[in-house]
């Protein structure tokens, strides 16, 4: 670690302990404090993932200033916004604040939730990319989870923040996120090196349904993980589910809703589509046949096979004499 990393990383934890004092400590922090609670967050979760608040007014400039902080420093930590005449301001105001831990649990860049819903404004705000932060290398929670991961053999992919610490608090820590935007192959060559079996549990919507395939896709060409996919029920998220359900209704979800991703990808296939005339369900078959000619296991296979033919009235023989035909044409 260079002494200009040094210093960054000192900034970033002490901005990290300020945000988290005036969430825990402070009038103003109360609403977000709140909030969280409301949000089913115990003052043991908010406290290990170092939540905080950034109020309305300037907090961060006046204290560094304070610290008679190097200028050069402040502007390279992303924590500030430039004015045309180089002046800093916070970037980060009214906004829940996670801290974005690296690999070796040092605070490198921050996220920041809207308390409030504005229409102008994105949900989330992260800090921009900078000599510390590469979103497409971090995975939230990495560095608590890792033990937890080793534990349990498996790691659970989320889509969000809240996904990872809701499960924390229900028990699971074996939980990860990749920073919102989809998987990156740096992130599952990280993953490779921890664990051999990964669970991709993201939002039960149809961005969060299109999320997993991508994720599979991914995993499936650039990793030998073996992948399961947890579905939630339409339209929920992990942490609304546990909000809805509880804790214990939670673990128990992230085991029984767990089905091989081929079971994923076939329902994935047919939905939005009717099926109704024997050229879609044709189509649909095509489609089918590729992902099954990638199946290993012969029993998993004939299930597959048997499924599709009662189904949609196909002989089963006639579906592996084709499945055969493309295997033969994908060697
Ligand atoms: P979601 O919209 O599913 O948010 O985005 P969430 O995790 O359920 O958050 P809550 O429950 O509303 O607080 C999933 C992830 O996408 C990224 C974040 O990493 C978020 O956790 N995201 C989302 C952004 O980076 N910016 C946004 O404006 C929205
Ligand atoms: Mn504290
Ligand atoms: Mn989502
Ligand atoms: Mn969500
Ligand atoms: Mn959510």
């Amino acid at each position: 670690v260079d002494s200009k990393t040094g210093q960054l990383l000192a900034l970033h934890e002490q901005a990290a302990k300020l945000y988290h004092h005036i969430l825990v400590n402070t009038e103003m922090g109360q609403p977000a404090l709140d909030y969280l609670h409301d949000r089913g967050l115990t003052d043991e979760t908010i406290e290990t993932y170092q939540l905080g608040f950034a109020p309305s007014q300037r907090l961060l400039k006046p204290f560094f200033d304070q610290r008679q902080s190097d200028y050069q420093l402040l502007r390279q930590s992303g924590l500030f916004i430039e004015n045309a005449q180089g002046e800093l301001r916070d970037r980060f105001t009214e906004r829940v604040m996670f801290p974005l831990r690296n690999a070796s649990g040092h605070v490198a860049a921050f996220s920041g939730r809207l308390l409030k819903k504005a229409d102008d404004q994105p949900k989330y705000l992260n800090s921009p990319e900078t000599t510390l932060f590469n979103k497409s290398k971090l995975l939230f929670n990495f560095d608590l989870a890792r033990p937890a991961i080793r534990q349990a053999g498996e790691v659970t992919l989320f889509e969000g923040y809240m996904d990872v610490i809701s499960a924390t608090q229900a028990g699971v820590n074996n939980g990860i996120a990749s920073m919102g935007t989809s998987l990156t192959t740096e992130q599952i060559y990280a993953i490779e090196r921890t664990t051999d079996k990964l669970n991709v549990c993201y939002d039960g919507d149809e961005p969060g349904q299109r999320a997993i395939d991508r994720a599979l896709r991914l995993l499936g060409e650039h990793s030998h993980l073996q992948l399961s996919v947890i579905q939630l029920p339409e339209g929920q998220d992990p942490d609304e589910y546990r909000k809805a359900h509880g804790d214990e209704a939670f673990r128990q979800m992230l085991v029984s809703a767990k089905e091989p991703p081929l079971r994923f990808q076939m329902r994935f296939l047919r939905r939005n589509r009717a099926l109704e005339t024997d050229s879609e369900r044709l189509e649909y078959v095509n489609q089918v046949m590729p992902l099954l000619a990638q199946v290993n296991e012969p029993v998993e296979l004939d299930m597959y096979l048997s499924q599709l033919a009662s189904e949609f009235h196909i002989d089963k023989a006639a579906l592996a004499a084709q499945l055969k035909q493309v295997q033969r044409d994908t060697a």
